[in-house]
């Protein structure tokens, strides 16, 4: 049986690579896709959601969440996702209705007859809201799979020490690492070694159909000016990486930590803590080391060129 998710998210070009392949993939049903704010504002990220599962055919409900972390200012990335998140990549305008995000989160999860895996790609202020206003319903949750944050040399991007997703709203983060419910944690330190570009994909560059197209542009949009990827080395796939940590665990080796989230520092906010002395707490996430890049490459390739197949042959239908 497909295991149930909802997707967190601000797409947001990596973003939108993990959408395709969970939508790609048989080893999850998605039951929802709610956005919040991040690589771009809501009015963009929200609608950028509904675009995209109209392209990939999604039944499901699109929820449109947060606009601004808990109590900060919001933070963008344009100069890494465009001004329209997808790198200039334009989908027909969805007419969907969007649900608010946070009571869908709720709803969902409560209706869901087996626990729900939250996959958590962009800011946590929609994670931090549901724990706070439904307490109840958010300890159903049997895992949140985030990226976010970053062990070792790779602690940062959007300052040395923090990674964007945290460092927009570090205060929903330490919530949510906080909670209880188990984490497993695709930080910086991780999805930089998951480099992928056009050349890795040759199934699907081949294909050449419409998740072909829109990948190609994203692939080719995509820039990161704190690492030093090129289209050679391919960039790092950070949000896929997580969605593919649901779908073939094998992917990620970890190692269950004790992880808080700096929000006070002088040069720490956004920070993830990781206590490798055992000294602060019990373990409460599965924090990802080791990557099989290889295998993530051959994952995205095979499933986004099966998924092509299909909006090919519907839109032949
Ligand atoms: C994370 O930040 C965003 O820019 C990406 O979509 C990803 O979720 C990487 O730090
Ligand atoms: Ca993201």
């Amino acid at each position: 049986m497909p295991r149930p998710i909802i997707i967190d998210t601000d797409p947001g070009i990596d973003d939108a690579l993990a959408i395709m392949l969970a939508a790609a993939s048989p080893e999850v049903e998605i039951l929802g896709i709610v956005a919040v704010a991040g690589n771009v504002g809501i009015e963009r990220t929200a609608p950028n959601a509904a675009a995209l599962a109209d392209l990939l055919g999604l039944e499901c409900p699109v929820g449109r969440g947060a606009a601004a972390p808990l109590w900060r200012e919001a933070t963008y990335a344009p100069q890494v996702h465009g001004e329209n998140g997808f790198g200039g990549y334009e989908l027909p305008v969805s007419n969907r209705t969007l649900e608010p995000g946070v009571p869908l989160l709720a709803r969902l999860i409560e209706e869901s007859a087996e626990p729900v895996t939250v996959v958590a790609i962009g800011p946590l202020t929609n994670i931090a809201m549901l724990m706070v206003e439904h307490p109840k319903t958010a300890r159903r949750i049997e895992r949140i799979v985030i990226m976010g944050g970053g062990a070792l040399r790779d602690q940062g991007n959007a300052t040395p020490t923090a990674e964007f997703n945290i460092f927009v709203d570090p205060d929903a983060a330490a919530k949510v690492f906080a909670f209880g419910v188990p984490i497993t944690m695709v930080g910086l330190n991780a999805t930089h070694q998951a480099l992928v570009g056009a050349q890795h994909l040759p199934d699907l560059m081949a294909s050449g159909g419409p998740a072909a197209r829109m990948v190609a542009h994203l692939l080719g949009s995509y820039s990161d000016d704190a690492n030093a990827e090129t289209a050679e080395t391919g960039m790092a796939q950070h949000d896929s990486l997580a969605l593919a940590a649901v779908l073939d665990p094998a992917i990620i080796t970890t190692e269950h930590l004790f992880v808080d989230v700096e929000n006070t520092g002088r040069r720490t906010t956004g920070m993830t803590v990781i206590d490798y002395l055992g000294r602060w707490g019990a373990p409460n996430c599965d924090v990802a080391f080791g990557v099989d890049v290889e295998r993530f490459r051959a994952l995205l390739n095979t499933r986004l060129t099966e998924l092509d197949a299909r909006l090919v042959a519907g839109a032949g239908a």
